[in-house]
């Protein structure tokens, strides 16, 4: 244990010394290796009084870009691959079972409830796809009443709630519910590759790291049902170009789904996935 004046050896312990006796023993766990690999990353890059001031400034206008619309450091969390960490650490899966991945922003509390079969796609643009399957348990047997709620880009790579005026509200958005059988189908369309907001300090940590900003084309999923783990994942569109440089680290092999071209059918495409869930 460091006591006394702080030094460059001492640093990190020093101040993790100062924690009071009734801390909450959580909070006092992770500070304390927070600020222990905080001292140590400092002292291994040797960091410069002008870096940690552009560290700072980075900090700050990430913090200000915040908002309702805009959420810069889940973003920064996403492309530096901690948002998929935590969920991997939270959410180990047995073998069979679906593979959750980044939830994303783009999501809504409050999009269209549609009966079964309906078409997500509200203006028309893209290529019709079929997207169907079956909600299962790990054993097969279908899930009534689960409750699967999609959304994907539009055919210019936004989602609608970035284009407010341009796209119709709910467009390429709806949530479903299984019967007895567990199946879902909808129509949507064939998703599009789109890069992530990259017009703040984001974009520009990408862009002075050599990385692009894209995602592989994805359709989101949120599966919930009483009992079971709840599902957040996609289906990607497999031949993508990004597919192995996704920008924030989402891609799964079994998460990438056939897209079949239709001959002569109502839709262009299908994309069949069936989605396991593992009981709560
Ligand atoms: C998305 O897939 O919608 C997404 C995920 C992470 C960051 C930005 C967008
Ligand atoms: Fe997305």
């Amino acid at each position: 244990m460091a006591e006394g004046f702080f030094t460059e050896a001492n640093s990190a312990e020093t101040v993790i010394c100062r924690n009071g006796p009734d801390a909450d023993p959580r909070l006092v766990e992770v500070m304390s290796a927070l600020v222990r690999h905080l001292h140590a990353f400092a002292k291994e890059v040797h960091l410069t009084q002008a870096e940690w001031e552009i560290g700072i400034d980075f900090l700050t206008r990430t913090g200000q870009l915040c908002g309702p619309e805009r959420q810069e450091f889940i973003l920064l969390s996403d492309t530096l691959g901690l948002s998929m960490l935590v969920d991997a650490i939270n959410n180990r899966r047995p073998p069979g079972a679906t593979e959750n991945t980044v939830f994303g922003p783009f999501h809504v509390d409050d999009a269209p409830r549609r009966q079964m079969g309906d078409n997500v796609n509200m203006d028309g643009k893209g290529e019709p796809c079929l997207y169907e399957g079956r909600v299962l348990d790990l054993e097969g047997n279908p899930i009534a009443g689960a409750v699967v709620d999609v959304w994907s880009d539009s055919v210019d790579g936004f989602y609608d709630v970035q284009q407010p005026g341009i796209q119709p509200k709910g467009n390429n958005r709806g949530v479903f519910t299984t019967g007895a059988d567990g199946r879902y189908w909808f129509t949507g369309i064939k998703p599009t590759s789109y890069p992530i907001p990259d017009d703040g300090p984001v974009g520009r940590m990408l862009a002075g790291l050599g990385r692009h900003p894209y995602r592989p084309a994805h359709m989101h999923f949120l599966v919930t049902a009483p009992g079971f783990q709840k599902l957040v994942t996609h289906t990607f569109v497999g031949g993508d170009t990004w597919l192995e440089s996704d920008a924030v680290f989402g891609v799964k092999s079994s998460l990438v789904a056939p897209f079949e071209r239709v001959e002569g059918g109502a839709t262009l495409w299908r994309s069949p996935f069936d989605f396991v869930l593992v009981r709560a």
